[in-house]
C-alpha cells in the first residue's frame, strides 16, 4: 500500500522555483565554520566512495538523511516536556516531518538501486555512529547540528543536480518513476527517474532553508536574551542609583 505524505509537509510545500536554486550560506562564526569543514569533509567521502554511482549513492546516503530530523524533532519534544512549555509544537512537526520526507526519498531510491551486501553493512555502521554523533551534537550545540544539516542539504541539492546532468546526458537511463513515487509526490503516471530527481531536489532545498532558519533563529533569540539582559542590569543600576540618593 502507497504511504501518504505528511499532512504538514504537504502544506509546507510552496512550488518549485523558490527551492531549485544551487544556494550556499556563507560561513559567519566558527560555529559555521566547523558545520561546513565537517560537511565538506562528509562529502569527500562520499565522493570518494560513490564517484558516480548516484543511485546508490541516493539511497546509502538517505539512511543518514533521515536521522537529523527524528533526533531534533526527539529532542525538541522532550524539552518541551521538560520544561513544561508551549510553542514547541511547529517545530517537533517540521522536524519529523523533515525525517518522514527523508524515509520516503529511500522508500523511491530504493526501487531505483539495489544497495549490495556490502553498502547494507555500511548503513548499519552509518546510523550506530551518526545517530549518537548527531544526538550530542544537537543536546549541546543545537545551532550548529541545524547550520550541519543546512550544510548537509546544500550538498544534496548539489548531487542530485549532478544526478539530473547524468540522466540528461543519457549516462543514467532515464527510467519510468517508481508507483511510490508517483503517489507520493502525485506525478503525472508517465513520470520518469528525471521527474523524480526534481521533486526530489525541490524537497532537499526545503529541507536547507528550514534548517538555516532553525540556526538563524538561535542567534535572534540570543539576541533578544542578551539585550533583556542588558535592560535588566539598566534598571538595576537606576534602582540602586535612585536608593543612594534617596
Ligand atoms: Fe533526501
Ligand atoms: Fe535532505
Amino acid at each position: 500500500m502507497a504511504e501518504e505524505p505528511h499532512p504538514d509537509w504537504r502544506h509546507t510545500r510552496k512550488g518549485t522555483t523558490l527551492y531549485t536554486s544551487l544556494m550556499h550560506y556563507q560561513p559567519i562564526t566558527i560555529s559555521d565554520r566547523i558545520a561546513l569543514t565537517f560537511t565538506k569533509s562528509m562529502r569527500f567521502i562520499a565522493d570518494t566512495f560513490f564517484k558516480r554511482r548516484y543511485g546508490h549513492r541516493a539511497v546509502v546516503l538517505e539512511t543518514v538523511a533521515g536521522v537529523p530530523g527524528m533526533v531534533a524533532g526527539m529532542w525538541t519534544h522532550l524539552t518541551s516536556l521538560r520544561r513544561m512549555r508551549v510553542g514547541y509544537g511547529p517545530k517537533i512537526r517540521t522536524l519529523l516531518a523533515e525525517a518522514e520526507n527523508e524515509r520516503m526519498h529511500l522508500m523511491t531510491f530504493i526501487e531505483i538501486a539495489k544497495p549490495n551486501l556490502f553498502e547494507r553493512y555500511l548503513v548499519l555502521i552509518a546510523q550506530a555512529i551518526f545517530w549518537n554523533l548527531f544526538f550530542v551534537i544537537y543536546v549541546f550545540f543545537p545551532r550548529t547540528a541545524h547550520r550541519i544539516v543546512g550544510y548537509f542539504e546544500e550538498e544534496a541539492v548539489y548531487s542530485y543536480t549532478e544526478y539530473l546532468k547524468e540522466i540528461d546526458s543519457g549516462r543514467t537511463p532515464n527510467i519510468p518513476a517508481p508507483k511510490i513515487a508517483i503517489d507520493y509526490w502525485k506525478l503525472a503516471p508517465d513520470a520518469t527517474l528525471r521527474d523524480v530527481v526534481i521533486a526530489v531536489r525541490e524537497d532537499e532545498a526545503h529541507h536547507r532553508d528550514t534548517n538555516h532558519q532553525f540556526a538563524k533563529e538561535y542567534d535572534e533569540q540570543r539576541k533578544t536574551s542578551q539585550s533583556m539582559e542588558g535592560i535588566t542590569s539598566n534598571e538595576l543600576q537606576r534602582k540602586s542609583n535612585a536608593r543612594k540618593f534617596s
